[in-house]
C-alpha cells in the first residue's frame, strides 16, 4: 500500500517536457529517495504532489485519495509538508519570531488556532531545540549560515505535525557535521512515524538514509529499489554520466 503517489502525471512547461508519464510511489513509514541529473523533473514532482503546479494528465492520490490540483493550503492541511529547495525564512526577523510568523500563516489556522500563546510558545522551543537552534532563538534569521535556515526551515514544516515530509535537496550547500546532524533527525522523526520523500544531490546522505531510491531522467521513472541495487544500476551511471 502506499500513502502517497503520483500515477503517470505528465507536465510541460511551454515546450518543455517536465514529467513524461511519470508514476512515483512512497510506501508508509519509509524514507524514501528521487534522485536524478539537473531538471529531470524532481522539484517538478514535488510542486505537483504538493499543489504548487497543476497537472496536464495523471493524478496524485494521498491515503487513497485522489489530491489531484488541490491547493497548496488544502494539501498542507491533509498532512504534506514540504521545503523548499531555497529556503523560505524571514531574514529580519528573529528565529523564534519566525516560528510564530510560520505558526501563524494562513496554511496553519484552523490547525493551532487551539494554541494559547504559552503553548505556542513551548512548542516552538521544543521544534527549535530538536533542530538544534534553541540557542540561537533571539538571533536574526538572516545571520544564520545557509545550513542553519534549511533548520529553522524544516522546524516551520514539523509545526503542523505532517504524516509525511517532501524536502528538496535538505542537503545541499551545507557542511558535513550540519548533514549528519540533518541525517540523525530525519531518521528519528522516521522512527516516531513520519514518513519522508528526500531529493537530494548528495548520494552518501541518501545511500545511508533512505530504504528506497526512485530514479528520475528527462521526466520519466528509469529505476527503483534499494539503495545498493540502484547504485549498481548501469542506466542510472548512463544517466548520470550522460547529462
Ligand atoms: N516554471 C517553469 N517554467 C518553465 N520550465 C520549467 C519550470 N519549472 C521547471 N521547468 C523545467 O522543467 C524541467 C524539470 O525541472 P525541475 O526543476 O523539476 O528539475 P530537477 O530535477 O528538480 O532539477 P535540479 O536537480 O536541478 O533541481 C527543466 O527542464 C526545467 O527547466
Ligand atoms: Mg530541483
Amino acid at each position: 500500500m502506499s500513502l502517497l503517489e503520483a500515477q503517470n502525471i505528465s507536465k510541460s512547461f511551454g515546450g518543455i517536457r517536465a514529467l513524461d508519464a511519470c508514476s512515483i510511489s512512497v510506501e508508509p513509514g519509509t524514507i524514501t529517495g528521487l534522485i536524478g541529473p539537473n531538471g529531470s523533473g524532481k522539484t517538478t514532482m514535488f510542486n505537483i504532489m504538493t499543489g504548487y503546479e497543476q497537472i496536464d494528465s495523471g493524478q496524485v492520490r494521498f491515503r487513497e485519495r485522489t489530491i489531484t490540483n488541490s491547493s497548496p493550503k488544502k494539501v498542507f492541511r491533509l498532512g504534506i509538508g514540504r521545503t523548499f529547495q531555497l529556503t523560505r525564512i524571514f531574514p529580519r526577523m528573529t528565529v523564534m519570531e519566525n516560528m510564530h510568523v510560520a505558526a501563524q500563516r494562513n496554511d496553519f489556522k484552523g490547525l493551532i488556532s487551539r494554541w494559547s500563546s504559552t503553548h505556542e510558545q513551548t512548542r516552538a522551543l521544543e521544534l527549535l531545540n530538536f533542530v538544534g537552534l534553541a540557542e540561537l532563538k533571539d538571533l536574526l534569521a538572516g545571520s544564520l549560515s545557509f545550513g542553519q535556515k534549511k533548520l529553522l526551515e524544516f522546524a516551520f514544516v514539523l509545526i503542523a505535525d505532517p504524516q509525511v515530509i517532501l524536502l528538496d535537496e535538505p542537503a545541499g550547500g551545507i557542511n558535513p557535521t550540519m548533514v549528519n546532524y540533518l541525517a540523525d533527525r530525519i531518521s528519528t522523526l522516521n522512527k516516531r512515524g513520519v514518513t519522508f520523500l528526500v531529493v537530494e544531490h548528495n548520494m552518501e546522505f541518501v545511500m545511508g538514509l533512505c530504504h528506497k531510491v526512485i530514479v528520475m531522467h528527462r521526466g520519466t521513472k528509469i529505476a527503483e529499489g534499494l539503495p545498493s541495487e540502484v547504485s549498481d544500476n548501469p542506466a542510472v551511471l548512463e544517466a548520470y554520466l550522460g547529462d
